[in-house]
């Protein structure tokens, strides 16, 4: 093994995340080449810095008219040069006190600076890579995004276990989470995603859930397992109902008891309108780490991120930066999550004025982008194709249970006009 992976390994053994590396996990490090040697020549090269592989003239980066003139808003140095591979440091700061601000009771002390990754996909794959072999299990939700089982199950070779996560009644099916929580914790390790605002379901915790969940990853480690819990946030902010839980869990699990790593995957890709841009953040939080042992744990990261990515995508991280800091975000957030809003009530006013369809059951949902149906009787693929082939109604269908319906996309006026397609049609297919 490379004597810089066993320095980390040193630094993270006896730590939640030494026991719960992958074998890949073990390996990386983050070397001291090109990179670490032009961020060393970055700061002390006062005559010429001939480390990196890129051109400049004039002390600014060599860059294209049209380059420049498709971001004008940016340097040449922020369009064109390359980012550290673990994110540009004012983006990353400013990051962090997003998240403090989002997270009033997080403690901001208990948590790594978090990293930049190539959008959350991206990041939920490394996380993979660090943590995960072949034959380990990892669970999820039933229904859950369909990317984890590609990420986690194609491409590492783990076992995806959808547990299912709402039951007949309202709200989540904690005792049955519970259950499968407590059987992982037999083998002494417990690696689990959890994503709220749900996608497909839309669903995120009450405060009373938010508390049960807690404790059940409390008492998992009190009873002696080790547990990776990683909070996909993708849709975090978008909830529509008082009593929802309006923090990312990743606060709570960060600083519950040394043998739970939490891990935080977020970023503006949803929350901000910019699924393109391309951009995210991984970030590690445990009671039992510290300053050294999240910077070891950043550098294993950043073996991954420079052994895959190299680096995320430097302009699309300036951009988030003068987002984050333009007076106008707020306003102009605060009246797309009206519209958002507005289509998710228009929604809960069909259901509830068509009550008790023969075939369609919605999951619970209060936030984010989507709503599900459980479909009884009928194939969700088969109603999916007859919306779309027959009626022109794009919808998602996962596997033959479930049909996705994102109102995110719909405009409020539309929706009862969908909806009432969508009921007629499975009623029709009986
Ligand atoms: C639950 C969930 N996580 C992560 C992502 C991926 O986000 P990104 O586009 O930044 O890779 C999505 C996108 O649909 C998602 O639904």
């Amino acid at each position: 093994m490379n004597i810089l992976a066993e320095e980390l390994n040193s630094v993270l053994d006896g730590t939640v995340a030494g026991r719960l590396f992958s074998k890949l996990g073990r390996r990386i490090y983050f070397p001291k080449g090109i990179i670490a040697q032009s961020g060393e020549a970055k700061k002390h090269a006062h005559v010429a810095n001939a480390t990196i592989g890129m051109a400049f003239k004039d002390g600014k980066p060599l860059i294209l008219s049209a380059i420049a003139e498709g971001m004008p808003t940016l340097t040449p140095a922020e369009a064109v040069t390359y980012a550290p591979t673990a994110g540009v440091e004012a983006v990353r700061n400013a990051w962090k006190k997003e998240i403090i601000r989002k997270n009033p009771s997080i403690n901001p002390d208990g948590f790594s600076l978090p990293a930049v990754v190539p959008g959350l996909s991206a990041g939920i794959s490394y996380l993979a890579d660090l943590f995960l072999d072949e034959g380990d299990t990892i669970l999820t939700s039933d229904p859950s995004w369909d990317n984890y089982a590609l990420i986690f199950g194609e491409r590492r070779g783990a076992a995806v276990q959808e547990v299912p996560f709402f039951g007949d009644a309202d709200g989540l099916n904690i005792a049955g989470i519970w259950d499968a929580v407590a059987k992982a914790a037999k083998t002494g390790t417990v690696r689990i995603i959890l994503n709220f605002p749900n996608n497909p379901s839309g669903y995120a915790p009450t405060k009373k859930e938010a508390d049960e969940l807690t404790a059940l990853i409390r008492e998992t480690a009190e009873g002696g397992a080790d547990v990776l819990v990683i909070c996909d946030d993708a849709y975090f902010g978008l909830f529509y109902e008082e009593d929802t839980y309006k923090e990312s869990l990743f606060g709570r699990f960060a600083a519950l008891h040394e043998r739970v790593l939490a891990v935080k995957i977020d970023g503006p890709t949803k929350e901000d309108y910019v699924w393109g841009l391309r951009v995210g953040f991984v970030t590690f939080g445990s009671a039992g780490m510290d300053g050294s042992s999240y910077d070891a744990l950043v550098k294993k990261l950043m073996g991954i991120i420079r052994s895959s990515v190299s680096c995320a995508n430097t302009p699309a991280q300036y951009l988030m930066l003068k987002t984050l800091e333009d007076s106008r975000t707020a306003g102009e957030k605060k009246t797309y999550y009206g519209y958002l809003e507005a289509r998710y009530r228009k929604v809960k006013e069909f259901l509830a004025a068509n009550p008790d369809h023969p075939i369609l059951k919605p999951l619970p949902f209060n936030s984010g982008y989507f709503m599900s149906f459980r479909c009884t009787g009928i194939d969700a693929e088969e109603l999916r194709q007859e919306l779309l082939s027959k009626h022109g109604v794009g919808t998602i269908a996962l596997g033959n249970k479930y049909l996705r319906v994102a109102f995110s996309s719909a405009e409020a006026d539309q929706i009862e006009g969908i909806y009432r397609t969508i009921f007629e049609t499975a009623a029709g297919m009986k």
